[in-house]
């Protein structure tokens, strides 16, 4: 982009201050900056301080799952179905590891944290071994894409080099890096976070499968002829991957995606619940619905809206080509963002200074014509590690692999 045009752009869209300082940088610093101001998508920082633009909902509608019950009636015929994708090297694996675990207020990536109690038990390590359970079972490997950011890729990559990929093969597994986005004051104005570089963090979970195919990594998807792909999150140490009754239910449901979910605790859990929104499925957000919806029930007395989702989810590859551009809904988030002024101070804040802009995996189900929803035992399935104590912590998940036979 010629200077003028930066210039132009820069102007155009309120962001004086970046112009003037990229004015006072060297070349090399100028290249930098503006290499990073090519890259902003305007549309998402034009959404800064307007979350009345962010999307209504349509018309919801219960949509039910397959449940543990029906499940185990199933289940050899599932395991087997899945067993035989897995075997045809049908099914590949994504982790998602670019996130920042502001929560759990570690530096570095969230899969190094070390939740042995007596011994070394590293979250990336668990997770390879749930993945281990099943490439046993099969007697083959499942390709493992990791998804990690610019702020976390290095350590990442090195880190699963010095334990050798906890004797996963490397040749199965891919490191791809996902897009970045800026972060502005509430005024909408871009922070820097140095002299020559905006604010930039990882861009949400939501754009996971745009940056497989932008990095190039997509390739490697189509050259092993993989047709399917389990994402999942970094953060639940009892996390299922590529199950292959998960798998096998949703090849045999004949729907395009699937989404592992876990029955509420109580009406007013905070948890995304799928369900249908305008007749098409959708997760949809506790505080996006009314009292009314959140209590109905069905004739049975189960909740109407009962399953929240956990972040596992089956999506077929040809489906994800086509709505890869589709444009996703913005998250506007308020948070507490390190920036250096236009002296050059640097600040930490301690209570949440500008907005961060994310896309969200869960988004995604909407974009798709059908999804089987089903149902996992929460004890078994789920414990995500957020925050250091408390709901959803390292001491809760510890707690629950330790029910589940997990030696700590
Ligand atoms: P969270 O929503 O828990 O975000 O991510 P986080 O960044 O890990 O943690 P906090 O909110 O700062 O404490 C859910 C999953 O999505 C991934 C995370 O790594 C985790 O597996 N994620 C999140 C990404 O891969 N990229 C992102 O930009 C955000």
């Amino acid at each position: 982009m010629r200077e003028n045009e930066l210039k132009n752009i820069l102007m155009e869209k309120g962001q004086e201050h970046i112009w003037e300082a990229y004015q006072k940088l060297d070349d090399a610093g100028k290249e930098k900056l503006a290499a990073q101001i090519e890259r902003v998508d305007w549309s998402m920082v034009a959404m800064a301080g307007h979350e009345e633009l962010a999307q209504e909902r349509g018309k919801l509608e219960p949509l039910s799952a397959l449940e543990v019950s029906a499940i185990n009636e199933n289940k050899e015929k599932y395991e087997k179905i899945g067993l035989d994708a897995i075997r045809a090297g049908k099914v590949g694996a994504v982790l998602l590891a670019g996130g920042q675990g502001t929560r759990l207020g570690s530096d570095g990536p969230k899969g190094k944290y070390n939740i042995g109690l007596t011994k070394d038990v590293y979250i990336f390590e668990r997770l390879i071994r749930n993945l281990q359970d099943v490439t046993d079972k099969a007697g083959c490997y499942v390709p493992l894409y990791i998804m990690t950011s610019d702020k976390n890729h290095e350590e990442t990559v090195a880190f699963f080099e010095e334990k050798n990929y906890f004797g996963y093969p490397k040749e199965h597994v891919m490191f791809f890096q996902q897009e970045m986005a800026p972060s502005t004051d509430f005024d909408g104005k871009l922070l820097m976070e140095e002299k020559d570089s905006l604010s930039l963090s990882p861009n949400g979970n939501g754009g996971w499968f745009y940056s497989m195919a932008v990095t190039g990594v997509v390739k490697d998807v189509h050259a092993r002829g993989i047709e399917w792909l389990n994402i999942f999150a970094v953060d639940n140490v009892l996390q299922r991957i590529a199950d292959p009754v998960f798998v096998g239910a949703t090849l045999d449901s004949g729907r395009v995606s699937g989404a592992k979910v876990v029955r509420k605790a109580d009406p007013h859990e905070k948890v995304g619940v799928l369900c249908l929104e305008d007749g098409k499925p959708s997760i949809v957000e506790y505080y996006e619905m009314t009292d009314e919806i959140i209590n109905s029930r069905e004739a049975n007395g189960d909740l109407s809206y009962n399953f929240g989702v956990i972040l596992n989810y089956l999506f077929r590859v040809d489906k994800l080509e086509e709505i890869m551009d589709a444009k996703m809904p913005v998250h506007v988030v308020e948070k507490k963002i390190p920036y250096m002024d236009a002296e050059g101070n640097y600040y930490k804040p301690e209570t949440p200074n500008g907005y961060k802009f994310e896309l969200l995996v869960l988004d995604m189900i909407h974009l798709l014509d059908n999804c089987l929803s089903f149902e996992v035992v929460r004890n078994y399935e789920f414990a995500p590690i957020k925050n250091k104590t408390g709901v959803d912590s390292v001491e809760s998940a510890q707690a629950l692999l330790k029910e589940n036979g997990v030696e700590l």
